[in-house]
């Protein structure tokens, strides 16, 4: 049995300063921690993919962020993806993210994009300063991942309403209930994350 933490991925799906789902990912990350999991954060602005287009992929391949986002996902037990909403949608950023990351063939010995997120743990938190907290792109979000990228989607999942109140100073929520209920979330994929490293 392997007793290495298991090693989590979290990806805000703003890059914005000041993003409020850069603020829950934050949050998050030492309630990982404290559950017993590594964590790593992957900025997705700064893998500097271009919007997708197929004629600068035939010209130029794909480029080495989406390679940089495989390896990633590659060597996590699970990610944590935290999405804001935008028009109900989740945001270009993310969908730009995994639409490069789809055209990574095999390569060198290393599997391709969609077979590098084949039954790989996905967890899903949303926020927004609004009063649904990102709820409906979360949805979307989890059909996406787990129709086109095979994901498990753990079924737990949280929205953070009214985000821009919902943090102190020091980055913490502020609220027992909405800790309690990222702790959930995150316990929920730990689990799959362990039983998917032992099956
Ligand atoms: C193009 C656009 C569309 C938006 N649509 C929604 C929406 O459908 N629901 C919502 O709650 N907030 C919406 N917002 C407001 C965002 O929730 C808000 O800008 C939020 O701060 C963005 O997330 P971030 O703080 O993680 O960057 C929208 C913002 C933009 C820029």
């Amino acid at each position: 049995m392997d007793a290495r933490p298991l090693r989590l991925l979290l990806l805000a799906g703003s890059a914005r300063k000041g993003a409020w789902s850069g603020h829950l990912r934050d949050a998050a990350r030492p309630l990982a921690e404290a559950a017993g999991a590594t964590t790593e954060v992957i900025d997705l602005r700064a893998l500097a993919l271009p919007v997708y287009d197929a004629d600068l992929e035939a010209a130029q391949g794909v480029p080495d962020g989406a390679r940089r986002l495989r390896d990633a996902i590659g060597a996590a037990d699970g990610l944590l993806l935290v999405t804001p909403e935008y028009n109900g949608f989740p945001t270009p950023l993310v969908i730009n993210a995994f639409a490069w990351l789809s055209r990574l063939q095999a390569e060198g010995g290393v599997a391709s994009g969609l077979a590098t997120t084949a039954n790989k743990p996905v967890a899903l938190l949303s926020s927004s300063p609004g009063p649904l907290g990102g709820l409906r792109a979360m949805n979307f979000q989890r059909q996406f991942l787990q129709m086109a990228f095979a994901m498990l989607v753990v079924p737990q999942q949280f929205a953070l309403v009214r985000a821009s109140e919902a943090f102190d100073e020091s980055g913490a929520l502020k609220d027992a209930k909405a800790v309690q209920s990222v702790t959930g979330v995150l316990r929920a994929l730990l689990r799959v994350a362990g039983a998917m490293r032992s099956a």
